[in-house]
């Protein structure tokens, strides 16, 4: 099973997102935009994980990440991988995410200890928006975004982590949630 470790902001901030996409997408450029409700943070991309193994690497991480207290984040600017203006991923930025940083470490250590290969670059806690599939009608699309960047105002509340299964098809990958984890320490 394709597994991977993600926050899921919540569905007010998915609908903000899913209008903003779906805003941008009158641009007809050719992106595959995300849909809001699929909208995630990764924290750690597993890959193949078998089905033997998963229940055991979901008591590792629910053992760890339950000691964790819930936390804020923000929504921020629009980004993109490698740049703005030459993007081959579309991403919104998220302020305050010292907390979410410690935890995929955390998530990052309990997964290495199950033999995953650590993450080599560094972690750049970013919601994937859309990823370019070519040049068609990017520039008017970056120069939108530059001259007119969309003010997001979404603040949130990370109680827990999920871990989902993600399903390539030829429309693109669909995730579901197979576990949520949740964050159960004191603020
Ligand atoms: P991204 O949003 O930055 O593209 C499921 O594929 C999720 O895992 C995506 O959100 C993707 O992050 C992330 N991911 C990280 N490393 C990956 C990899 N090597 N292959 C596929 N997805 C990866």
């Amino acid at each position: 099973m394709r597994t991977f470790i993600a926050v899921t902001p919540p569905a007010q901030v998915a609908a903000q997102l899913d209008a903003l996409v779906r805003d941008l997408a009158r641009f007809d450029a050719d992106v595959r935009w995300s849909a809001g409700a699929s909208i995630h943070v990764t924290l750690k991309f597993l890959g193949e994980v078998s089905s033997e193994l998963l229940p055991e690497l979901v008591a590792a991480l629910r053992q760890r990440v339950r000691l964790s207290a819930p936390f804020d984040l923000e929504l921020q600017d629009l980004g993109g991988f490698p740049s703005l203006r030459s993007p081959r991923v579309l991403w919104c930025g998220l302020a305050g995410h010292q907390r979410l940083s410690e935890l995929q470490s955390e998530v990052e250590g309990i997964c290495t200890g199950f033999g995953y290969e650590p993450e080599q670059r560094p972690f750049r806690p970013h919601l994937t928006l859309g990823r370019v599939r070519g040049k068609r009608n990017l520039q008017p699309l970056v120069e939108h975004l530059a001259s007119a960047p969309p003010s997001l105002h979404g603040k949130f509340t990370v109680d827990h982590v999920d871990v989902y299964r993600s399903t390539l098809r030829r429309t693109g990958a669909v995730y579901d949630v197979l576990e949520a984890i949740a964050l159960e320490g004191e603020r």
